[in-house]
């Protein structure tokens, strides 16, 4: 029986014959060097004297549809270059368990959701372009669409922005790490995200930047002291935890890095997606600082916490006005009222969001980084999206515990298998991915790519909690001290100023 990952929306038997492949010659098609390159060098076969692979275009079809039929040629329709790469996705899979025995079938499918994401962490640890094109190469595999790239972080800066030098030759470097006192640092420059969107877009995939605002900005801070409540020199973060220390948004010169930063964001990633963070956002500077109070009082507002939503919306305008849609975490919010209901959201929990558009990015099931024991391969693939305006689904990793490409396909695999077969099929349960498991390691294994095994990826009750402690431990080891130092001093600077 053909096993698929994701799950095609139809399979049809045609007759009790069976074919083999041992040459391939493609046909005429839409298809950019790299999708071509990848499905040949994948298949390893000798070219054919006649084209056996013949792709015919059906205006019929949605963007990403196609069909398959196997036979003596094979025969692929589509209406777009996506529709035929997602359909050489699903051949690579029939070729690599049946090549000489193939069924005589018909596979027509589509995905359910248009956003399927893949979020990679490079704030924390910075990946590599090769690396990120391995990523890219995964997500093609799972017919993911949107490489979601989380750049700006409390431990590191990780893009070029000519106005603003000082965010990457500062910015990019932290002087230790968690678990070792090595120097971390890297940063892409403009060149370097020009090949990542080229490269992405070889696959039809589209890329998402993060520019996380108002928190998580203690690289920017460290780069430019002025950009907080209190200006003072700070270090770019060398642990992880929530930073007390976030942009100012009472300044009129913070409003202003951010627009500029967010123009040279806009030139580089030409895509309909930005994502603006407007997660873990402290109140403690804003409460105390001059400028901000200022701000809110102007604006009529009574909190901290309403003053970051009039910054989410501004932010969320300034992005549609230049033709995006923006997206912000749904992160420990428990009321949305206040934000603007075309800001979408990254939504991490099962909170009613009415008509909001949003992409399912659930902590219980989709935060790939957080241990098995957590989140097992059964939580994954049993998780059923959200109900309201889910626009689709995207795997999270956070890199805190993510130093390098190993570890990333530890975490990742099998539970983005999961996450790529509910955002292409709309659906998947334990009961139906569990039989294609073995199937599909075999798959990662031939495509290279690393993996937890079945005792890790469903642990036992024991191998779980030791997972979970491991974690717990080690967060436990950073969170907390340095904050409450630190609000010390701000406390007794705020009062001499007043
Ligand atoms: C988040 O997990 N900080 C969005
Ligand atoms: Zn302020």
């Amino acid at each position: 029986m053909l096993k698929l990952i994701p799950q095609p929306q139809k399979i049809e038997k045609l007759s009790d014959e069976t074919f083999s492949i041992t040459t391939i010659t493609l046909g005429k098609n839409d298809l950019s060097n790299n999708a071509v390159e990848d499905f040949l060098s994948f298949c390893s076969l000798p070219a054919s004297e006649t084209e056996n692979i013949i792709f015919i275009s059906d205006c019929s079809l949605c963007e990403e549809e196609y069909s398959i039929e196997t036979g003596k040629e094979i025969k692929i329709l589509s209406n777009s270059a996506s529709g035929q790469l997602y359909a050489l996705q699903t051949l690579k899979q029939i070729i690599f368990q049946c090549k000489d025995n193939i069924p005589h079938i018909r596979i027509t499918d589509k995905p359910a959701y248009k956003f399927r994401g893949f979020m990679l962490d490079v704030g924390r640890y910075f990946f590599s372009v090769d690396d990120v094109k391995k990523i890219i190469n995964r997500m093609v595999l799972h017919k993911l669409n949107v490489l979601h790239l989380h750049l700006t972080e409390d431990q590191g800066w990780r893009v070029e922005i000519e106005k603003y030098p000082l965010l990457t030759k500062i910015g990019s470097e932290r002087k230790k790490t968690n678990f070792n006192h090595k120097p971390h640092g890297g940063f892409y420059t403009k060149q370097d995200i020009k090949e990542i969107v080229d490269y992405a877009h070889s696959f039809s995939i589209k890329v998402m930047p993060e520019f996380d605002i108002p928190g998580h900005s203690r690289a920017a801070i460290a780069s430019y002291n002025d950009l907080t409540c209190f200006p003072r020199p700070l270090p770019v973060a060398d642990h992880w935890g929530v930073k007390h220390d976030v942009l100012c948004v009472g300044k009129e010169s913070t409003i202003q890095f951010v627009y500029d930063v967010l123009d040279e964001f806009f030139e580089m990633f030409p895509d309909e997606y930005i994502h603006i963070g407007g997660d873990e956002v402290p109140k403690h500077r804003w409460d105390l600082c001059p400028a901000c109070n200022a701000k809110r009082e102007e604006l009529g507002l009574k909190t901290s916490d309403a003053l970051q939503f009039w910054f989410m919306n501004q932010i969320k305008d300034y992005c549609k006005e230049h033709g995006k849609q923006a997206f912000m975490w749904s992160w420990e919010l428990e009321d949305d009222s206040l934000l603007d209901t075309d800001l979408g959201f990254t939504k991490c929990g099962d909170m009613d969001t009415k008509n909001r558009p949003f992409i399912d990015t659930s902590t219980k099931a989709n935060y790939i980084d957080l241990p098995y024991g957590y989140i097992s391969l059964k939580d994954t693939a049993n998780h059923k999206v959200y109900s309201g305006n889910a626009l689709g689904v995207e795997a999270a990793l956070w890199t805190e515990y993510v130093p390098h490409m190993k570890k990333a396909d530890i975490m990742s695999f099998p539970r983005t298998g999961c996450i790529a077969e509910t955002g292409w099929n709309g659906n998947c349960s334990w009961d139906s991915f569990s039989n294609k498991l073995n199937y599909y390691y075999s798959y990662l294994d031939k495509n290279n790519i690393k993996y937890a095994k079945p005792n890790k990826a469903n642990s036992n009750k024991l191998r779980a909690k030791l997972s979970i402690l491991l974690f717990e431990r080690r967060q436990l080891a950073w969170e907390g001290l340095h904050n409450i130092f630190d609000d010390k001093k701000i406390e007794k600077l705020a009062k001499q100023n007043r």
